[in-house]
């Protein structure tokens, strides 16, 4: 089944808005002439935004999806900002591209694959030992808002143990070598917006072959993670940007 790219129907791909995004850019101080790296980019959004914010900053992005790195080329292109990034696709865990002054790691802690539950201390020491003292990390995870229910976790599709709470993330991150500058977590709203346009393609596809043989299956699918989102992570699953700053 062919599918619209997401990137038709989302700007960002996780619960973000613009407004969110430029604050987490602000966040990060000044950026000129300075190298910023995006470890499972995607179609790389963020760091686009973040490049175009100076005149002297440098982008890298590396992603395994070609049709992603694609767009985020062509955005680049069309934004004049190809000389100052460089969007790659590869395996964003074997980076060795030499220093940088600031990590993006955005909805992709699992670049460094492992267990699941060790996901994000492998993306704090990964990305720690990418930066000099005084480097910036961007870290979005997610975390439980509350505790979830036995119910909700039989259909959210990750182990209880892969989060903590939001606290207990901060303090993962002071316990690898960072201390905390800014924090901006995403609102329902924000999630709404995107689980919603994550399923239109979806929906958009149902519409047009409503006697493929392939729709039951799509069908399901797209039911699963309507139920999954608002009868599992709708509210207790929470998605944060920390700024981080490496320590000595
Ligand atoms: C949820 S998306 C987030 C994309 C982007 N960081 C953002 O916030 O919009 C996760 C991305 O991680 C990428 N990814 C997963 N494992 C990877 C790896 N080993 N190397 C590079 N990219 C990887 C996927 O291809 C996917 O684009």
């Amino acid at each position: 089944v062919n599918f619209s790219p997401l990137h038709q129907d989302v700007v960002f791909h996780g619960p973000l808005t613009e407004e969110r995004a430029a604050a987490i850019i602000s966040s990060l101080g000044p950026l000129d002439g300075q190298r910023v790296l995006d470890l499972g980019c995607g179609w790389a959004e963020l760091l686009l935004r973040t490049i175009a914010s100076s005149p002297t900053a440098t982008g890298v992005g590396v992603d395994l999806k070609e049709i992603d790195v694609e767009h985020g080329r062509a955005n680049a292109a069309r934004r004049g900002l190809s000389d100052r990034v460089d969007l790659r696709v590869g395996d964003a865990s074997t980076w060795s591209g030499g220093p940088v002054d600031v990590v993006f790691n955005t909805g992709a802690s699992h670049v460094w694959g492992g267990d699941p539950v060790v996901h994000t201390v492998n993306a704090l020491k990964n990305v720690r030992a990418l930066l000099e003292p005084g480097g910036r990390f961007v870290f979005a995870e997610c975390f439980w808002i509350r505790e979830p229910t036995e119910d909700e976790l039989a259909i959210i599709p990750m182990p209880r143990d892969q989060y903590g709470s939001l606290a207990d993330l901060v303090d993962l991150a002071h316990e690898h070598g960072f201390r905390l500058l800014a924090l901006s977590e995403s609102s329902t709203d924000e999630w709404d917006h995107f689980q919603f346009q994550h399923a239109l393609a979806w929906e958009r596809w149902l519409l047009a072959n409503p006697d493929s043989p392939d729709a039951p299956e799509v069908r399901a699918k797209s039911d699963a993670e309507r139920t999954g989102y608002l009868r599992g992570w709708r509210g207790v699953l929470g998605y944060v940007h920390l700024t981080l700053v490496a320590t000595t």
